[in-house]
């Protein structure tokens, strides 16, 4: 099976966990494309979503699902976005595609919080893709000195802007053996918007999408 193929079954075994009639919250990435594609197929509606991303917005739109403001919406139900890498506890590393501050946002105002990969990205440990940290521009330098005294390797993502106007840093080989101590240590260095680890606030559900179909794994 190919890794496309997982992001699909994942991304359908998903629907059921989306209530008509509420207001849902979407992350960013070509797994949920695979869902909003499957919402489309399946004309689903729901009242509105709360987006990520301005890419996700815009595919959203395309298929006829109105976007409103976190602000207007209030808490969520459900929130349903992919990851790069996941491990059984339902940590996380996401921000690959940039979304990481819009999409800890989200996963922070929803009750149920259910992420969808294929199996390339279950791990037992998480670090081997580099982790995404979104930095206010004039702090890049700073932060990335930071970084490295925390053993990482950090890569300016350069050309690319976030949605919120800041810069990505990709730090590579860190040792990521505690999670949630990581994500408070480098959430505390001056600069910093948000680091990719959700590890304080884990998934609820995981549905990794395999040669096997679709394995389910829950917090709770
Ligand atoms: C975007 C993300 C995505 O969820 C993550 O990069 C996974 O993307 P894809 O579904 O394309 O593999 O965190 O910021």
């Amino acid at each position: 099976m190919t890794q496309e193929e997982g992001k699909r079954l994942a991304a359908e075994a998903a629907l059921r966990y989306i209530e008509e009639d509420t207001v849902l919250g979407m992350g960013t990435g070509s797994t949920v494309n695979h869902l909003i594609d499957a919402m489309a197929d399946r004309r689903m509606r729901i009242e509105a979503a709360v987006s990520s991303s301005e890419a996700t917005t815009r595919r959203l739109n395309e298929i006829g699902i109105d976007v409103i403001d976190l602000n207007s919406a209030g808490d969520l139900s459900v929130y349903i976005d992919g990851a790069d890498e996941a491990d059984r506890h339902l940590r996380l590393i996401k921000g690959g595609g940039g979304a990481l501050t819009r999409e800890k946002i989200i996963a922070a105002a929803s009750r149920q919080f259910v992420c969808i990969v294929d199996s390339s990205k279950s791990v037992g440990v998480l670090g081997a893709f580099p982790l995404p940290v979104e930095v206010i521009p004039m702090a890049r330098s700073y932060v990335a000195r930071r970084l490295v005294a925390l053993g990482g390797q950090p890569e300016w993502r350069e050309g690319f802007v976030t949605d919120n106007g800041n810069a990505i840093l990709d730090v590579h080989n860190l040792e990521i053996a505690d999670p949630v101590s990581l994500e408070n240590r480098i959430n505390q260095i001056a600069g910093v918007v948000t680091v990719g680890l959700f590890a304080s606030r884990p998934a609820d559900i995981l549905l990794v999408g395999g040669n096997d179909g679709v394995e389910t794994l829950s917090r709770r």
